[in-house]
């Protein structure tokens, strides 16, 4: 899609999203022929894609301004290297001379140093475009469609498919009009409509058609992809955002899908749908990547990222909503900490309340973006002020800022992504945001939290598994598991650095540890309340019931497919495995494991469990500090813990301190 708009070219800061470009559909077959239909002012911007010589196809429905403006700046029709065919409806046969005598241009079409080939067709007449190689011709069926001063809507058989154009047309409202909208329609792979209207906004005899008639013909004309498009000018993103919705939790039965056309959009011919919709490139690759993390806090840093990436952007933070307020989830900062050290302040417990007082609070609660292009002059008048207490004590200075919100399926604001600071690549100094960096981002944003919200899913699992482990044993909280998975993500990363794994694989790896150590003491479930509640010390009987869960825990695990299970049943299994080879692995002495034969995640797993058991409450002991939590794990290097990785531990000793201050122990337990 080139072009959306009808009527008038209307780039608003409400309608970038969709775009403001008029009526421009391109199509492209598997030989490599172009055709476009129409030529509104999105024809321009596809001129400046197209190669430096060629041949191409215009096929024109109509000659209102917005179908046809966008020809006379289509760089090929300025360029001796292109042969341009232009299939005019005849009644059009005199209009580029009049339009130049008219003195709406400049130049006249003879004169123009490209070659253009105007053909005239008309309804009825069916006419071919040949392709390269004896390949099959497209074939065009031009009719007659219901609007002002008359226009061509196109049936195109190319490649074994049928694409359908309406150009502008109004269905009325008549039992006649209906049939013959779907005898247009019939069996259409894909079908562009003007759907300038809805049935709230109708306006009877202007020519356009509401999307519901649309909607209506497509079913029973058996339409695979419906397109929306010819959008009202003034139709603002926030709107088509509703509809395109609507769409998406529709069951429209029989394989339609319905699509509100955006600029930029593409449909690709792929898989048994012969058709679907695709992104533009960049963005597709990335959350093709992006899909393959389960961990949120390896989703977050991706997103962070890329969006940082697409806007030069100096620093960005993620809130994530949790009931009223916003939960700071992951930062980046080049400015202030080096992605290395930047891991310590994903930990930092930072909660605002979503109100209209804050940047990140106002964008939440109204679900507006804010593009502000420096923040010490705010405009008069707005609800939220900028808190520059950040600034003050870390001697960072924030210009400028842009921050949108991240929806979850259902429309209710799931967070707020905040940049800071777009950094001239010349100059590094901070700049305003642009119109297109806001439109990809949004574009990210819109698209990413769909992952974020999967990848929710998957945790709301775990921390379903661990609730029903807390019923049983208090200390196997939420936070005493997050607390152990972070530890152990963070040792996996020091670990892995050091190895020399790339970044890529290390975020990979590191989201799939963080989750499964989650889970590591998920066998205590089958261990009775008797002993495992016991505020004493075990018998040996009793301790060898206890020894179970490693196995028990694993056993649970192995069920489930995939690489998070895989590593939560190692996990499960050996993480009272010693390095000495005193651990165990099971309620018998079979299966004792040492050295480096013990899997790594439960290497490192040992090591954060007893961290935190050392260091928190038990019904069994009383919580040591961390000075003498660390003092035992340096005693027992060798013996009972891998010497290189607890030699490692220094090094994340901030990190571990963020930790316990991000995830505090629940009051009262
Ligand atoms: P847990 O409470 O999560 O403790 C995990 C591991 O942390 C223990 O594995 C042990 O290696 C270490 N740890 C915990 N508390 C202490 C401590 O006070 N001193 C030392 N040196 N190490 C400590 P372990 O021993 O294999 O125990 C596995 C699980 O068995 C424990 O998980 C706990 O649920 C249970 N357990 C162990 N000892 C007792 C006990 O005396 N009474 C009760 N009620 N449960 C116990
Ligand atoms: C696309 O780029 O086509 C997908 C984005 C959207 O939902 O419009
Ligand atoms: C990219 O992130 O790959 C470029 C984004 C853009 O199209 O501006
Ligand atoms: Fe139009
Ligand atoms: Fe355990």
């Amino acid at each position: 899609m080139r072009g959306v708009r009808g009527s008038i070219a209307n780039p608003a800061p409400d309608t970038m999203f969709y775009g403001g470009n008029t009526a421009c559909v391109e199509l492209r077959t598997e030989s490599g022929v172009t055709i476009f239909f129409d030529a509104g002012t999105g024809l321009r911007e596809a001129g400046e894609s197209l190669p430096e010589s060629g041949e191409c196809h215009i096929v024109i429905s109509h000659g209102h301004m917005d179908h046809m403006f966008g020809l006379w700046f289509f760089r090929p029709i300025h360029s001796p290297k292109w042969i341009t065919h232009l299939y005019l409806p005849k009644w059009l046969e005199n209009l580029p001379d009049f339009l130049y005598q008219c003195a709406f241009f400049p130049v006249p079409f003879k004169e123009l140093k490209g070659d253009v080939r105007v053909h005239l067709i008309e309804a009825g007449k069916t006419f071919e475009i040949s392709e390269p190689e004896n390949n099959e011709p497209v074939v065009i069926e031009p009719f007659s469609m219901c609007h002002p001063g008359d226009c061509l809507g196109y049936r195109v058989r190319t490649d074994g498919a049928l694409f359908v154009y309406s150009g502008d047309h109004e269905i009325l409202d008549d039992d006649d009009a209906r049939a013959s909208a779907a005898a247009f329609l019939a069996g259409a792979d894909i079908a562009v409509v003007d759907a300038t209207y809805g049935r709230a906004d109708y306006h009877p005899g202007w020519g356009h058609s509401r999307w519901e008639d649309w909607v209506e013909v497509a079913k029973v004309a058996t339409v695979r992809n419906l397109v929306l498009s010819h959008h009202d000018p003034v139709r603002p993103d926030q709107e088509l955002d509703k509809l395109d919705q609507k769409f998406a939790e529709l069951d429209n039965g029989d394989g339609l899908r319905i699509y509100v056309a955006r600029e930029g959009m593409r449909f690709i011919p792929k898989g048994p749908i012969p058709f679907t919709r695709n992104g533009s490139d960049w963005l597709l690759v990335f959350l093709e990547k992006l899909s393959q993390y389960r961990d949120e806090n390896s989703i977050l840093d991706r997103i962070l990222a890329k969006a940082r990436e697409i806007t030069h952007a100096d620093a960005g933070t993620i809130y994530l909503r949790e009931g009223n307020e916003l939960v700071f989830a992951y930062t980046h900062n080049d400015s202030l900490f080096s992605a290395d050290s930047a891991h310590k302040h994903v930990y930092v417990n930072i909660r605002i309340p979503i109100s209209e007082k804050s940047i990140a609070g106002y964008v939440a609660s109204t679900g507006k973006p804010l593009n502000i292009p420096n923040i010490r002059n705010l405009p008069p008048g707005v609800p939220y002020s900028f808190n520059d207490s950040f600034d003050r004590s870390s001697g960072y200075f924030t210009h400028s800022m842009l921050v949108l919100p991240f929806f979850d399926k259902a429309g209710a604001i799931s967070g707020v992504l905040q940049l800071i600071n777009s950094l001239n690549p010349q100059t590094r100094r901070p700049c305003p945001f642009t119109m297109s960096m806001i439109y990809n981002v949004r574009l990210l944003a819109r698209e990413a939290a769909g992952i974020l919200e999967r990848s929710a899913v998957e945790r709301q699992g775990i921390y379903g598994i661990l609730r029903m482990a807390a019923v049983h044993d208090p200390s196997e909280t939420g936070p005493h598991a997050e607390r152990v998975g972070a530890i152990v993500a963070e040792l996996y990363q020091c670990w892995a650095e050091r190895a020399g794994h790339t970044p890529d694989d290390i975020r990979y790896e590191k989201g799939h540890v963080r989750l499964a150590s989650m889970l590591h003491d998920i066998g205590k479930v089958g261990i009775s309340d008797i002993i495992l509640k016991k505020p004493a010390k075990l018998t040996d009987e009793e301790f060898g019931i206890m020894r179970g869960h490693t196995e028990l825990g694993a056993s649970i695990m192995a069920a489930d497919p995939g690489k998070i299970a895989e590593y939560a049943c190692q996990i499960s299994k050996h993480h009272h495995q010693k390095w000495n080879g005193s651990g165990y692995a099971g309620s018998t002495d079979e299966g004792k494991l040492s050295g480096e034969d013990i899997p790594l995640a439960a290497r490192i797993t040992a090591i954060a469990d007893v961290l935190d058991a050392l260091v928190s409450p038990r019904c069994y002991k009383k919580p040591w500090t961390i000075q003498e939590a660390m003092a035992q794990l340096n005693k027992e290097a060798g013996e009972h813990f891998d010497p290189s990785l607890v030699a490692l531990l220094p090094e994340i000793m901030d990190i571990v301190a963020s930790i316990y201050n991000r995830f505090p122990d629940a009051e009262g337990k």
